[in-house]
């Protein structure tokens, strides 16, 4: 699908309107730690502000839209998993049924996973604060022109060479455990909507290594899109960068957002999402 097609489609698109928190412009490179920070630092430098949005059903266009020209997918799969939060059972059944959807979906002759995050809400509870991970509800890229390249040179030193000749993607598969989903879904932004001013680099500060994502701000240009009511054996794909230069979606925004129609006594979103690097020669 052309984006001139896809602009014209949106308007005929049932959507939602909410908050999406995007980053305040700033003159420092934002930093945000993922534990408790030395004393005296701050956990983040950063300030979010909300704008509200249209975020439109992806299901109309859903057979229209592509890894390559907008950044996610959607695609029909029922998992053998029988309990996401078992790691083990993950690890086991469930990577090999990712590796297989990536490489239908992108014809990648390798897929590297190289970790997964379930999350379950929890009100009043904040992300990374030792209970489930929480939804992310600020406008983010997990990895950026820089650090896709170097994820491959950090998990797999000995090939990275070689494999860096050849085109490297970061891909992420996100799915709810629990549907369909009415609570906390995952909206994702057409990359193709965005400018490339718009991602400003980031660091995520782990105990033993600093990674590099994008914060984004805002711009009205921004084309939102979720699957509404979304079940356990769909998954979404998003890209969250490319080498390749070449294709129109490399960086695709996405972030949890609180859906006004959710009902009050709908079950808090649980789901998980695996990450992953996508070889091609
Ligand atoms: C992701 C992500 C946030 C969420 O899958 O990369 O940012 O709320 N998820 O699930
Ligand atoms: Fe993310």
């Amino acid at each position: 699908m052309t984006l001139q097609a896809n602009v014209e489609t949106i308007a005929t698109l049932p959507r939602v309107l909410a908050d999406m928190n995007y980053l305040v412009p700033m003159a420092e490179r934002p930093r945000n730690y993922t534990f408790e920070p030395p004393a005296g630092v701050p956990r983040y430098n950063s300030e979010h502000e909300a704008h509200r949005v249209a975020i439109h059903d992806a299901r109309p266009i859903a057979d229209k839209v592509s890894l390559d020209a907008n950044g996610f997918a959607l695609v029909q799969h029922g998992s053998a998993v029988r309990d996401f939060f078992d790691d083990e059972e993950v690890r086991r059944v469930y990577y090999p049924e990712i590796e297989r959807i990536l490489k239908e979906a992108t014809g990648a002759y390798r897929v590297h996973i190289f970790d997964h995050t379930t999350r379950r809400r929890v009100p009043g509870v904040e992300d990374r604060s030792g209970g489930p991970r929480q939804p992310v509800q600020r406008v983010h890229i997990d990895h950026t022109a820089r650090s896709g390249p170097q994820r491959v040179r950090d998990l797999l030193p000995d090939e990275a060479d070689e494999l860096l000749k050849g085109r490297v993607q970061v891909v992420n598969v996100w799915r709810p455990i629990r549907g369909p989903l009415l609570d906390s879904p995952l909206a994702v932004c057409d990359a193709t909507s965005v400018g490339f001013d718009q991602l400003v680099p980031s660091d995520l500060v782990y105990p033993h290594r600093v990674g590099e994502t994008y914060s984004v701000t805002y711009d009205p240009s921004h084309r939102w899109y979720y699957v509404p009511r979304m079940r356990t054996d769909e998954a979404l794909l998003l890209k969250c960068s490319d080498t390749s230069t070449a294709v129109p979606a490399r960086f695709t925004p996405h972030s949890a957002f609180v859906d006004p129609t959710t009902p009050a006594d709908a079950p808090p979103r649980e789901s998980i999402e695996v990450r992953t690097l996508v070889f091609h020669r």
